[in-house]
């Protein structure tokens, strides 16, 4: 037997008792001659004291113990001293007197201290193997275990079955790039990896199992961000028979249950509802941050006469005038600082600009209002609520990207005046009615939104007629929490003909749809029952759950954001006979 029990666990009245734990030297103090050590296992801390004049022999090889060993001890329970108790370790009244001592393994000396939050990122992620060894990271992973099997409880009390699909698989839209696999068996073959269990689900759904869910692996090529990895989990749903209020609610019940077990908080349901335009217009975002306010306005109407020529032009493109009010933001913004926002929206979000209005001691200090009437000025201040200490921040363009634009720049305001910082609040959000299609201008075709087997709303349906794509609205929801997507879903089309129209209008002809999508046509015209579904992403909602900045902070091996896993280094090249046997020719040039 390695140990009696873990290192969190002895508390005062344990005193007196024999014990054995094991476990890792979390640090080490010599204190003229009596060395203490606090050993460290998965669940915690105990100081451990090792006593020359009691124990001259095991105190001895004490001294030479160093961080990161791992030993086995035992001793004797004891009250610590009056006065010398900790109350920040939950076994800080004791310490164990230890008689015994086995060096179980030496460890060299850490890449980086273990209790330091500030290593760079990818020492850590080499020796990841050390970092999770950190509680705070442990205490991650503990709460992704919890999060899970909440999930797995919940679902099942709900009459879901659990059931694997392929990682092998064919290429599903989800409007990412895919991982292939070359098929030795079937030379020039692919394989993809699922960027979503999208297609087999509804499969199941036509194979009668009415019920499904999987806790799955997802793969998508796609450039790297902090809430977005190569690989990555989905908890993902498929039901039959089912209405898109009746799958919102089962969600909801899902987050309150995952709340209450791993932060012990009630959440409110049900959530919000907001449709996408309403998102969009006031806060300028498909998943707006609702724990603070700063909406965008319309101010298309104050200027209708404008003589301004950025605003003329614009309104007589068709497009609008809209303006946020960053309060109490002049102070914490110079006009340098200014420039380089507006320097920030030309080259990374594509704006024109960004006109702003700063008052200050009296003052509208702005480039642009010398263009502004009276009558202009004055409505202007009474819409936007502008008193002394704001900022205006204007964005003239078409709807979109005006809204879009202000969005951005609303979430860094909010960040420069702290807004969000330090806040506990939890605001959940439904965004409903999604656009079902989006024109791209770079393919010159009509693109899903969410993907194309989503489902649109019966009302729209007839504007599949009439060419008026962008109108149709689509049966789709996302779940945002704090201005995160942690969520989308659908219901889905289930009739052949249906599915096959809307992949024509995406630009997928006859034959094409027969080659990609030929398996999935087919099984709808074998009785498929109406259907729908959603996927939450796993990661975003742990990493939301441990307030952590980013995903690779709740996952055990994750990639840097170069899709590179620098503790295997892999991707790795192959042999050249490798390739030969999967049939294959490299034309990539060594860096
Ligand atoms: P969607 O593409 O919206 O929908 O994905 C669902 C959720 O998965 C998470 N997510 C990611 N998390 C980490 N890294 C990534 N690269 C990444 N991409 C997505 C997000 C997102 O909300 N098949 C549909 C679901 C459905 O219709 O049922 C789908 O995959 O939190
Ligand atoms: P300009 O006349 O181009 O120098 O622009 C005058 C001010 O209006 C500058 O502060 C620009 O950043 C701003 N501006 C220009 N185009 C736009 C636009 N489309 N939306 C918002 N502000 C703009």
């Amino acid at each position: 037997m390695y140990r009696s029990t873990s290192c969190n666990s002895l508390r005062k009245e344990h005193s007196g008792q024999s014990v054995t734990l094991a476990g890792w030297v979390n640090s080490r103090r010599d204190h003229g001659g009596v060395i203490f050590i606090d050993l460290r296992d998965r669940d915690g801390l105990t100081q451990v004291v090792f006593r020359p004049e009691e124990h001259p022999q095991v105190s001895e090889a004490a001294h030479g113990l160093r961080g990161e060993d791992v030993i086995q001890i035992t001793g004797k329970v004891s009250p610590r001293l009056n006065g010398t108790e900790n109350s920040k370790l939950a076994t800080g009244d004791i310490e164990v007197i230890a008689c015994e001592l086995t060096i179980l393994n030496k460890s060299d000396v850490p890449p980086f201290p273990l209790d330091s939050k500030l290593a760079n990122e990818d020492l850590r992620l080499n020796y990841r193997y050390l970092d999770l060894r950190r509680s705070e990271m442990a205490q991650n992973l503990k709460t992704r275990h919890r999060v899970t099997k909440a999930t797995r409880d919940y679902l099942d009390e709900k009459g879901f079955l659990e059931i694997e699909t392929p990682i092998l698989s064919n290429p599903t839209p989800e409007g990412a790039r895919d991982f292939l696999v070359p098929s030795r068996l079937n030379p020039g073959s692919f394989y993809a990896l699922p960027q979503a269990p999208q297609q087999y689900k509804q499969l199941l759904q036509v194979a009668g199992l009415e019920k499904y869910f999987q806790i799955a692996r997802c793969f998508r090529d796609e450039d790297l961000r902090a809430d977005r990895q190569p690989e990555f989990t989905q908890i993902d749903v498929e039901a039959s028979f089912v209405t898109e209020s009746e799958l919102q609610s089962l969600i909801e019940g899902l987050l309150f249950r995952v709340f209450k077990e791993t932060r012990g908080v009630e959440i409110p349901t049900p959530f919000p509802r907001m449709t996408y335009a309403d998102a969009m217009d006031r806060f300028g975002s498909d998943k707006p941050d609702l724990r603070f306010g700063m909406e965008l306005k319309s101010l298309t109407e104050v200027f209708k006469d404008t003589q301004f020529k950025v605003f003329r032009s614009v309104l007589d493109g068709g497009g609008v005038i809209k303006a946020i009010n960053a309060k109490g933001a002049a102070e914490h913004i110079s006009k340098e600082q200014l420039k380089k926002w507006e320097e920030w929206v030309k080259t990374e979000l594509g704006a024109k600009g960004l006109a702003y209005i700063r008052f200050k001691d009296g003052e509208w200090e702005s480039p642009i209002v010398k263009f502004f009437t009276d009558a202009e000025k004055k409505a202007l201040a009474e819409i936007m609520e502008f008193h002394e200490g704001d900022v205006l921040f204007f964005g003239a363009d078409q709807w979109q990207p005006a809204s879009e634009v202000l969005g951005r720049v609303r979430l860094r305001a909010a960040e420069l005046l702290k807004l969000i910082e330090d806040s506990s609040a939890l605001k959940f959000l439904w965004v409903v009615d999604f656009p079902l299609l989006q024109f791209s201008p770079e393919d010159n075709h009509w693109a899903a939104v969410h993907h194309p087997f989503t489902r649109p709303r019966t009302e729209d349906l007839h504007l599949m007629e009439s060419g008026d794509y962008g109108k149709i609205r689509a049966v789709a929801y996302d779940v945002v929490l704090n201005g995160v997507e942690l969520g989308g879903g659908s219901i889905r089309i289930h009739e052949r003909d249906l599915q096959s129209k809307l992949f024509g209008i995406l630009g997928v002809g006859p034959e094409e749809q027969q080659i990609k999508f030929g398996h999935l046509l087919k099984a709808f015209s074998f009785g498929a029952p109406p259907h729908g579904g959603i996927a939450l992403g796993l990661d975003r909602l742990v990493m939301l759950l441990c307030g952590a900045e980013s995903i690779r902070e709740v996952i055990a091996f994750p990639k840097n954001n170069r899709g590179v896993d620098l503790m295997t280094q892999s991707p790795v090249e192959v042999e050249p006979r490798l390739l030969r046997d999967l049939a294959i020719s490299s034309t990539a040039k060594k860096a």
